[in-house]
């Protein structure tokens, strides 16, 4: 598909905008406001674990290999059954109307009409619904920030549910967010509250709790938001005793739908998901936008996978810029990549057409190499295909 219409369809046209991640990086600079560059590029603390992440990638490099018919080379792959264009996803992210008015609903369109996976933050700033619809028909997963609120939380899976999100993702890096100085200094925290936070505000059960505290949501749009900003980053730790219920609920509601956790970053928390009959896993250290000075995301993936990676579905994030990123961390073990910032900065410089550049770009970078190296499918990139040298980058 990509081999086919990549080159033609920029054929006497100038691509929209070059993908070189540090190119589109200075464009969203350019394009967005303070408060939303702040909130895409800051890291936790000095960036040390958002360094480390793409410098474990250098420690891996690839071996290509030479005169093998890769004509009828394959990039699809399976997750959580569906057959999708690649091992690649749109990983959850919050609050896209920062980046773009066209927020959630343009990105999950392009997922949709990619066919790969779309997952969706629950501080998204559009409703469950309508990001379902532009989505159509494309795989499409729930991402929980999960609320002190166990109504509030069945409402929201019963939703994403119905709307066909047929996967659920926890994340269990962020009852908060980091300590990220520039969105400290700016106040960032305030800015976030003045996004319309309409998956919130278009909840049943948030809706009863605004009018609950004398709050109209239909009128008093910030100080709902507010409130909604606050019960996702509610700054409450959740421990490993509530995992049992959420997965009952989840499995009730969706008649037995994968159920994984996003944040995994030691053997003993991926062994514990194996225990308690976690589906998934997403290994991620959140861009590095959480603990500074943790592993980076590759180092764990690489312990992890050997570890547990024959129980439990594992995916991946953190750091990945390009398609011999993606290919390193399936040889690593991972089955599955989630793309954060490059599809953010696509979304930033030139909104829905922007996300489709970026990833169709990614795409044909992944299909190419795959042409010249060697590779036939996703069942070619093991360890043999690597040349790994912690100390040498
Ligand atoms: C994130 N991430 C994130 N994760 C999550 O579970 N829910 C969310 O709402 C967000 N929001 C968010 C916003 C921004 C601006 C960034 C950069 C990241 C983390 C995200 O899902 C993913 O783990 C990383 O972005 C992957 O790393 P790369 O690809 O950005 O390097």
């Amino acid at each position: 598909y990509q081999r086919e219409n990549f080159w033609k369809q920029n054929e006497g046209k100038a691509p929209l905008f070059n993908t070189d991640p540090r190119k589109m990086e200075e464009r969203a600079k350019e394009k967005l406001s303070e408060g939303g560059w702040y909130y895409a590029s800051s890291n936790a603390g000095m960036s040390n674990t958002h360094l480390a992440n793409r410098q474990a990638f250098y420690r891996h490099r690839l071996i290509p290999n030479q005169l093998i018919d890769t004509n009828n080379r394959d990039t699809t792959t399976t997750i959580f059954g569906h057959k999708v264009s690649a091992p690649i996803g749109f990983a959850p992210i919050g609050i896209n109307k920062i980046y773009h008015q066209s927020g959630e609903a343009a990105v999950s369109k392009v997922a949709g009409e990619l066919n790969l996976p779309y997952c969706l933050s629950t501080a998204g700033s559009t409703s469950i619904e309508k990001v379902a619809e532009a989505n159509g028909s494309g795989p499409r997963f729930f991402q929980l920030y999960m609320p002190h609120d166990d109504e509030l939380t069945v409402s929201l899976l019963t939703r994403a549910w119905e709307s066909g999100f047929d996967a659920l993702i926890l994340t269990t890096d962020t009852w908060q967010l980091g300590w990220r100085h520039d969105d400290v200094a700016s106040s960032n925290y305030a800015f976030y509250r003045g996004f319309g936070a309409d998956l919130g505000l278009t909840d049943p059960v948030f809706r009863k709790r605004c009018k609950e505290d004398g709050i109209d949501p239909d009128v008093d749009v910030v100080a709902a938001s507010a409130k909604w900003i606050d019960s996702v980053w509610h700054g409450r730790a959740w421990s490993w005793e509530k995992i049992p219920w959420l997965i009952e609920t989840w499995k009730k509601i969706s008649g037995g739908r994968p159920f994984a956790i996003k944040g995994i970053q030691s053997v003993r928390d991926a062994r514990k998901c194996v225990e308690m009959g976690v589906d998934g896993i997403v290994v991620s250290n959140h861009a590095g936008r959480q603990v500074d000075g943790a592993v980076a995301s590759l180092d764990a993936l690489e312990r992890i996978a050997q570890d547990v990676g024959d129980k439990i579905y594992v995916m991946f994030d953190s750091g990945v810029r390009g398609a011999s990123d993606v290919v390193k961390a399936l040889a690593l073990g991972a089955k599955f990549v989630f793309i954060g910032r490059l599809w953010i900065w696509g979304l930033s410089i030139h909104g829905e057409d922007g996300v489709r550049h970026v990833m169709k770009s990614l795409l044909a970078d992944l299909d190419i190499l795959m042409g010249v190296a060697g590779f036939n499918g996703v069942e070619d990139f093991d360890k043999t295909i690597l040349e790994s040298d912690p100390k040498n980058y």
